[in-house]
């Protein structure tokens, strides 16, 4: 991981279909010229004082149905949630029109915080999952758009349940076809990912299915791995394998694969994610009230996986990937000292975790474009112009400034765990305004 470079009077120019061409800084020879032609063409965007450009944010793991819960039903362990809370109110979004109010209100927080890539799980129904990637396309977010595989009798219930293998697969299949073919959508701005649930809820027909979609199409792959006690120690159970080793098994650990949380992952299982190339969505706020641990991030990146970060919408009740940089930091830190004050200090904690403000930024900001393998998350010639301005000095910010007192990397710790949605005042994905003036 290197250092983070942070550019004064930085140039950007973003040529048509929305690519950084150049970078020029006020030393370089055309600078001036080039500014000037563009003052005169008004073909420039000019920040005000106390205005910072950063680049959007990547949220590698959300469930857009579960918006509607966001901040409540956090006081059961996962297998309890799910079945109390999560699966009814899933099972909603047959009705397409109760999913268009959830999906767009979803969308358009996501974007007023600054994602400007989510990757979402959808419902386990086709035509809510492809109207949500319809609903990214006409706001401009860019997204990677699942439809829920779950079809195992044991831990799906009757009323929200794939009625086969087979039909999951169709319909996973028809999501592929259905969002290639979206008008509008021919740069791939939204594209589709093979999602089974978690290893609970899928038969092996249905994850050998989904393998073999991912090896025919070469789509991303998205799922939960070793998430909580239960789950792992249910992978274990059934299989007498880790989840990572399972996924492995039936193709679904590719180099487009996200894996959710991995708070339970081996070091072999590391060892296998990086030779995959396959990915980690962190997420930091969802483990504290599901996963029973700290998930053991400074090992990961150790190990060479790719790791970034998720909001875990609704496990994790937070929108923001401000938040999510924030409370990785914090979670880095209660695993290096430990938590339990009767237990003595040289044995509390595990020594060597924590992560510093600005790694948590490079995670979800770069690390999350690396890991969906897209040229984003970083203002360098070549890649896509998404990107955030933020406004230290919005209505309502709770950001506090001293000139005389913060370096340039010091304002940045402060926009990551003190700014909020009201210092977001513009956002562009693909070099299009999606937020602020157009
Ligand atoms: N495991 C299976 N489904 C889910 C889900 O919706 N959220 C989380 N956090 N874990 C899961
Ligand atoms: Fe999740």
């Amino acid at each position: 991981m290197g250092a983070i470079r942070i550019r004064e009077r930085a140039l950007l120019q973003v040529t048509e279909p929305g690519l950084i061409e150049s970078v020029l800084l006020p030393g370089d020879a055309d600078y001036a010229p080039s500014l000037a032609t563009l003052r005169r063409e008004q073909a420039v965007v000019e920040l005000g004082s106390g205005e910072y450009l950063l680049p959007g944010f990547v949220d590698l793991h959300n469930h857009a149905p579960q918006w509607p819960q966001l901040g409540k039903a956090l006081d059961v362990p996962l297998e309890d949630w799910l079945d109390r809370y999560t699966f009814p109110l899933e099972a909603r979004y047959r009705d397409e029109e109760f999913a268009r109010r959830a999906y767009s209100s979803l969308v358009a927080a996501m974007i007023a915080n600054g994602t400007t890539t989510a990757v979402y799980f959808g419902s386990a129904h086709l035509p809510a999952t492809q109207l949500l990637a319809e609903l990214c396309l006409q706001a401009g977010q860019r997204a990677l758009v699942g439809r829920v595989a779950m079809d195992a009798v044991d831990t799906c219930p009757d009323y929200y349940r794939d009625s086969s293998a087979g039909l999951a697969i169709e319909e996973t299949e028809a999501l592929i076809t259905g969002v290639g073919a979206m008008p509008g959508n021919e740069q791939r701005l939204v594209q589709p990912v093979i999602t089974p649930r978690f290893i609970p809820s899928c038969t092996d027909e249905l994850l050998a299915g989904l393998g073999e979609i991912a090896r025919v199409t070469d789509a991303h792959v998205q799922t939960h791995c070793s998430e909580s006690d239960w789950a792992h120690e249910y992978g274990l159970a059934r299989y007498g394998r880790t989840d990572t080793v399972s996924y492995d098994y039936f193709g679904l650990l590719t180099r487009k694969t996200v894996l959710a949380h991995c708070n339970f992952i081996t070091c072999p299982d590391m060892d296998l994610i990086a030779s995959r190339g396959a990915a980690i969505a962190h997420c930091p706020l969802s483990n504290a009230y599901f996963a029973n641990a700290v998930f053991p991030l400074r090992r990961a990146l150790e190990s060479g996986v790719r790791v970034g970060l998720g909001t875990d919408i609704s496990g994790g009740p937070g929108t923001s990937i401000l938040r999510a940089m924030a409370d990785t930091v914090v979670m880095s830190r209660l695993l290096e000292d430990g938590v339990d004050a009767d237990i003595p200090t040289a044995s509390r904690g595990v020594s060597g975790s924590r992560v510093s403000s600005m790694e948590a930024f490079y995670l979800g900001t770069t690390a999350g474009g690396i890991a969906l393998g897209l040229p984003i998350g970083l203002l360098s010639p070549g890649m896509s112009f998404d990107a955030i301005l933020v406004d230290s000095a919005a209505a309502e910010s709770a950001l506090t400034l001293w000139e005389e007192f913060d370096s340039t990397d010091e304002i940045l710790q402060k926009i990551i765990h003190s700014a909020n949605r009201n210092n977001i005042k513009q956002v562009w994905v693909a070099g299009t305004s999606v937020k602020g003036p157009v």
